[in-house]
């Protein structure tokens, strides 16, 4: 039975970089999801009996949030939900799943690279019917909604059966618990040439596949093990566990050290690793003794990427969140295809997408993906860099020397200074933004500074303006230093400072990262003054 109940407003339901993410304790305080899930109910039209797809990464109150959500979709008035069985749908899976079937959207249950627990992150995001996170223009309906929203509609009803695949029928309402991995699976089998891939299996291709205790493990077994039959074992904490065994599931170098360690090891170590984050839409790549930053990836995948049958006819165009690495633009100029710098979130590729103006993204923060779903997806990254090892015989690294030999390479560094005092860090991006005027022109140690800009993002498509999205600092010879709060984080402020420099000699292709760009990291102090003001001696992370 359908009934209406009561609720206050909480003044904090302010959807981030990805989705409303908040502690757990948080989520759990009365009516606090059904409240969010409402106020996306409220701010969209026309979903009366249509498909909304539901599903999440598995984390700590996962199950509890489907259950959730799948009563309050009957009460409102849809006309389906397909349920990933036990709850479970990476984001990309998810995306492919709306698309697939013309659902109207879905609701994604993630914290995606963040920890999970009875006290940690949890996240509840909505993506709309071309598979993508909902655009500023919803998620700020949304936000709005739930500052004034006094009742949501649910029904009266025992838990709801989502552990056996199948259909029924719950008060007027189909529910269809579906396969998570399958039509995944299916949509990888179309893009990339299994059978090379398979066959570079059979020679004896060594590859290492770390799911973090994540989501992306039982894909992973799938696809890698089972369908391209590499050795068992090569999927490594392929259990997806609530508490992602108590690690933080991201992949990168801090978080999977074993895994970087392993590919270090020299010639023992596998010929490639990778590693994907809590909801499967990261990627980390690591060849035999190289770390290839995704900045370089992104290029890289865009220069081979017709060596794939899903790409064979070429890409139409690359796009890259503005504090990714310009690597990809050098790609695109030579094969002549558009480039688009966008603000740091992967909403903001969902127009370009749309509208066929580009084929492959990518961003910094270890996300990389294409036309063929609305999300990042860290798998199909993996098994495009598969595909071009099979048709291409050359090993990662020689694959990466090559590229930057080709286009020279973009030295890159991210280091963030996470949980500083949100005011501190608010007041940093200030003064900077004060003196941007003044910057061009002068000197920061032996670097001349050439623009300064707040980043505005114009989008081509619907001409939606985003203004303030990091704070650019560029200096003559295409160096530069990037200044952004990042809008994933829980608790207190995270900092991020970007730091990229262009270098075309490749005889100087080799030297240590952090080396290469100490000028650029001094400057970065000297222009934002960040041990001063945060009260931090060093980065927390160095990516
Ligand atoms: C999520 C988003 C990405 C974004 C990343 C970092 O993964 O999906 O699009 O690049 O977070 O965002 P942040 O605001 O923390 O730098
Ligand atoms: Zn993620």
């Amino acid at each position: 039975m359908t009934k209406t109940v009561a609720t206050r407003p909480y003044l904090d339901q302010k959807p981030g970089t990805s989705g409303l993410r908040k502690k757990v304790p948080v989520f759990q305080q009365e009516n606090y999801a059904e409240n969010f899930i409402q106020s996306i109910f409220d701010s969209l039209d026309g979903f009366e009996g249509q498909t909304l797809v539901i599903g999440g990464d598995g984390r700590f109150y996962n199950r509890e949030v489907v259950q959730i959500a799948i009563r309050m979709a009957a009460a409102n008035g849809f006309g389906k939900v397909m349920v990933g069985r036990s709850g479970i749908l990476s984001t990309p899976a998810a995306s492919n799943v709306i698309r697939k079937y013309k659902a109207f959207g879905g609701i994604i249950l993630s914290a995606s690279h963040n920890p999970g627990g009875p006290t940690e992150d949890f996240g509840i995001k909505y993506n709309t019917g071309n598979g993508g996170p909902a655009p500023e223009k919803i998620t700020d309906a949304i936000f709005e909604r739930t500052k004034s929203i006094d009742a949501y509609k649910t029904l009266q009803t025992a838990d709801i059966d989502i552990d056996q695949i199948g259909s029924f029928d719950l008060e007027g309402m189909v529910v269809e618990v579906i396969d998570p991995v399958a039509d995944y699976a299916d949509l990888m089998e179309e893009l990339f040439d299994f059978n090379s891939i398979r066959n570079m299996f059979s020679l004896g291709f060594r590859m290492v596949f770390d799911a973090m205790s994540a989501v992306t493990g039982p894909y992973a077994k799938e696809i890698l093990e089972n369908r391209l039959r590499a050795p068992s074992g090569t999927v490594r904490n392929a259990t997806p566990l609530p508490d992602f065994g108590g690690h933080h599931p991201d992949p990168n170098l801090v978080h999977a050290k074993d895994l970087y360690d392993l590919m270090m090891s020299g010639d023992n170590a596998p010929d490639f690793g990778a590693a994907s984050d809590g909801d499967g839409d990261r990627n980390l790549i690591i060849g035999k003794d190289i770390f290839v930053t995704p900045s370089d990836s992104l290029a890289i995948l865009a220069a081979n990427a017709h060596l794939a049958p899903g790409y064979a006819d070429g890409i139409a165009g690359i796009a890259r969140s503005m504090p990714t690495s310009a690597a990809a633009d050098r790609v695109a100029e030579k094969l002549g295809i558009g480039m688009y710098e966008t603000p740091t979130g992967w909403k903001f590729f969902g127009n370009l997408l749309d509208a066929g103006k580009v084929t492959i993204c990518g961003e910094e923060s270890a996300g990389t993906g294409s036309s063929h779903v609305r999300e990042k997806d860290g798998l199909w990254a993996v098994l495009l860099w598969l595909n071009i090892l099979a048709s291409r015989g050359d090993s990662a690294r020689e694959i990466v020397q090559q590229h930057w030999a080709t286009y020279g390479r973009n030295y890159y560094s991210r280091h963030d200074y996470e949980g500083v005092d949100s005011d501190a860090a608010n007041e940093l991006v200030e003064a900077l933004r004060g003196k941007l005027d003044t910057l061009p022109g002068t000197k920061v140690g032996d670097l001349t500074v050439s623009e300064a800009d707040d980043f505005a993002y114009h989008d081509p498509v619907d001409e939606s303006v985003s203004k303030h999205q990091g704070i650019r600092i560029l200096f003559d010879g295409g160096s530069r230093v990037v200044f952004r709060l990042s809008g994933t984080g829980t608790s207190g402020a995270t900092l991020r400072v970007y730091i990229e420099r262009y270098e075309p000699d490749a005889a100087r292709h080799n030297i240590e990262t952090q080396e290469a760009l100490a000028d650029l990291i001094a400057a970065a102090e000297e222009l934002a003054g960040i041990k001063s003001r945060t009260g931090r001696d060093a980065p927390t992370v160095i990516t």
